[in-house]
């Protein structure tokens, strides 16, 4: 651990990552590791680079027989600690205090009138914050003193300032606490005394050490899809190794209209193959109109090309891919052996006998990290915020039998649907055409006309699990509406999706 670290301890929440995100958005490291890992071993003191301990909040209670197990050496290290919700009941606990139901179970927002705490630096009187609990701290170990309080919970924060303990039972990572981020800041700089030593700068320096030590005068190649992900890990291999960084776009015919040039173009000073598969796509996809088999045809045509591709760069020994730290948390595993490391492939089901090492230098960021990685290393502001784009394509947006006079049609919609939403910067997920497989009756001129229709689709999320409905102006629906139907031959209805997910999902197929 080179970096000031905050370890969090994740006891289940949903929210564990949101505080490794919001620790590392006051420029200080932050890695989550499940509730039962091991202490650093003492003796030898504490390793200089941890400075502070939070432990999350969960969905146990702390007097079950099977509440989740906890190694009380982490309180005997010597760092501050910040126990949040559960976290807090497990600091009174395990020393001593006494955690019990709560008169009433308390979801959603309340006011906390706070006390003079360091952890309150710079925050009025009172707070507005976000509550999520059964239990709550009835007594508190000996040393301890509320600091927060609120109708409901006498002991809504505490603290022990000779141990450096702290405890919230309300959750500072989530928005709806106002003064949430400035209660963490208060933590791990001024409670934890960390110097903000996590930069995008400074890891970009760092990898690039890393790469080069790693890779020594290897090769290494990498399936470059134009996605954020694999876009921003080739520019730092790249910066690492210049032309020993061999990228492949495979254009598999199922595109948005300009995507394959705008890869070309921003990744010119790349060694880039671009590869023309898309014949190959559209006859193994002709005709295909199950969601499924056209995912499977589309998997195994990619690995196959990308094999063949890749066995050009002989001597190649590394595959890079754009694996994020999300995918990687270990997630709690103290039930049993079910729960394990979340394995990710980006490149999907490529074959073992293919002799690659993977090499994967986003593993340690999360999405907005990227992002900002993206920008120091120059890459364009559009590429940076892309909309997720499915690996299947257009092919699980145009419903019914893929052929690619329909894959047109739909590449045309889709063009208009982004030239029109993109200017409104409605900060979007995604928006998009779906051509669907349903024909009726209209009127152009003086015809008749009998044409397929397109939904668009437009969503709010947060991370795509789940989705709201734009709200987007009628004025600007109608003229995409207007557009697609003068414009594009083979459409001549436009309808609009309004279902969320759940219990819908995003893509139509
Ligand atoms: P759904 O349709 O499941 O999509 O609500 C959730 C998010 O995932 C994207 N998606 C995919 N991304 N390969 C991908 O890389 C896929 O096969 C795939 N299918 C869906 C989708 O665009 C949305 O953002």
């Amino acid at each position: 651990m080179a970096h000031q670290t905050v370890l969090v301890l994740d006891f289940g929440s949903q929210l564990t990552q949101l505080i490794a995100r919001r620790v590392r958005e006051c420029g200080v490291y932050c890695e989550i590791l499940p509730c039962n890992a091991a202490p650093p071993r003492s003796g030898a003191g504490r390793p200089e680079a941890l400075v502070g301990l939070v432990l999350s909040g969960g969905p146990s209670s702390v007097y079950e027989a099977d509440a989740p197990p906890f190694d009380r050496g982490w309180l005997a290290l010597g760092v501050p600690v910040l126990g949040i919700c559960y976290g807090m009941q497990l600091l009174a606990h395990a020393q001593g205090g006494e955690v019990r139901p709560a008169g009433a179970r308390e979801f959603g927002p309340a006011e906390v009138r706070v006390g003079d705490s360091a952890l309150f630096h710079g925050l009025g009187a009172e707070t507005h914050v976000w509550m999520s609990h059964g239990d709550q701290v009835a007594r508190m170990p000996e040393g301890f003193v509320a600091i927060g309080h609120t109708d409901t919970c006498p002991v809504a924060a505490f603290e022990s300032r000779s141990r450096q303990q702290f405890g919230l039972q309300f959750h500072p990572e989530v928005t709806h606490t106002r003064d949430g981020v400035t209660i963490l800041r208060n933590f791990v700089k001024g409670i934890c005394g960390a110097r903000g030593d996590w930069t995008m700068a400074g890891f970009v320096e760092e990898q690039v050490a890393k790469i080069r030590a790693q890779v020594g005068d290897g090769e290494v190649i990498c399936a470059l899809s134009g996605g954020v992900d694999s876009s921003v890990a080739a520019a730092i291999l790249h910066r690492a190794i210049g032309p020993r960084l061999h990228c492949i776009f495979v254009d598999n015919g199922l595109l948005r209209r300009g995507e394959r040039e705008a890869v070309a173009a921003e990744f010119r000073d790349f060694d880039l193959t671009v590869v023309d598969a898309s014949e190959r796509f559209l006859s193994a996809l002709h005709g295909v109109s199950d969601p499924e088999r056209k995912r499977k045809i589309i998997g195994e045509t990619f690995i196959r090309i990308f094999e063949a591709e890749a066995r050009r760069f002989d001597g190649a020994r590394w595959l890079a891919q754009g694996t994020l730290y999300p995918d990687v948390i270990e997630s709690v595993s103290f039930r049993g052996p079910s729960a394990t490391i979340k394995s990710h492939h980006n490149v999907g089901g490529l074959p073992p006998d293919m002799a690659l090492s993977l090499i994967e230098p986003l593993r340690e960021l999360f999405k907005d990290e990227v992002r900002l990685l993206g920008r120091e290393l120059g890459l364009s502001e559009s590429r940076i915020q892309r909309q997720p784009f499915p690996g299947p394509g257009l092919a699980v947006r145009c419903l019914g039998d893929l052929s690619a006079e329909r894959l047109r049609v739909l590449r045309e919609a889709d063009a208009i649907v982004q030239a029109e939403l993109e200017p409104l910067d409605l900060g979007l997920w995604q928006g998009f055409a779906v051509l669907l497989p349903v024909r009726s009756v209209g009127v152009m001129g003086d015809a008749r006309t009998y044409e397929e229709a397109c939904a668009i689709r437009a969503v709010h999320s947060a991370d795509g699990m789940t989705a709201h409905v734009a709200d987007i102006p009628m004025a600007v629906l109608t003229r995409i509406a207007n557009r697609i139907i003068n414009e594009v031959r083979g459409i001549n209805r436009v309808v609009y999706d309004v279902s969320t997910k759940p219990p819908s999902t995003i893509e139509w197929e």
